[in-house]
């Protein structure tokens, strides 16, 4: 079983990409993750260059998502939405067929209260509308504080999303 994981989030020190990790950390053995690190990489999306040679950096995306079982994707949430490169990234695979049916872990993160909940509902909503099946989904609220502080109920929550992911 190959988890593919992707984090939202271009910043270095990106709680969405701490999340991601603690999520392979507590997987269940047989479960193996890897990390999606182009996202910054990607050209911005445009059709005129979604051709059956898309860009390397895409086509590399792809080939990663075909080698993968499923997908987790944890977002953070930037003026209630989800950050612009993971939606371009996510418009990259509209039209790729291959993207049907993927099984899909939906997660936001933020330090608010909500934990990032308008960012994961557009988020959900883009990955229904592209086909997708989202097996599961979650938010992580006050997130700073709780990878600060290595909180149980977190790690505890995020093996139950992989444990759905790869169930079958
Ligand atoms: C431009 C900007 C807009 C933001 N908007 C929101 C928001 O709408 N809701 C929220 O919960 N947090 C918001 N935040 C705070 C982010 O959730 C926080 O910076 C978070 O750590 C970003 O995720 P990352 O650590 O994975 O990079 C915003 C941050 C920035 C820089």
């Amino acid at each position: 079983m190959r988890i593919l994981a992707i984090s939202g989030s271009l910043r270095t020190s990106s709680s969405a990409a701490a999340v991601v990790r603690l999520a392979a950390e507590v997987a269940p053995e047989g479960v193996g993750f890897t990390f999606f690190d182009g996202l910054g990489d990607l050209p911005h999306f445009t059709p005129d260059l979604d051709t059956e040679a898309p860009p390397a950096t895409v086509q590399a995306l792809r080939d990663l998502l075909a080698g993968a079982d499923a997908l987790l994707i944890c977002t953070p949430e930037y003026a209630h939405g989800m950050p612009g490169s993971l939606k371009n990234l996510l418009d990259w695979l509209v039209s790729w067929t291959g993207f049907v049916g993927t099984r899909v872990a939906a997660l936001s993160a933020s330090p608010s209260a909500d934990g990032g909940s308008y960012a994961l509902q557009w988020l959900v909503q883009t990955l229904t509308v592209m086909s997708a099946d989202v097996v599961t989904t979650m938010t992580v609220p006050f997130v700073k504080n709780r990878l600060a502080t290595a909180d149980e109920k977190l790690r505890q929550e995020l093996a139950a999303v992989v444990r759905a992911l790869s169930a079958s």
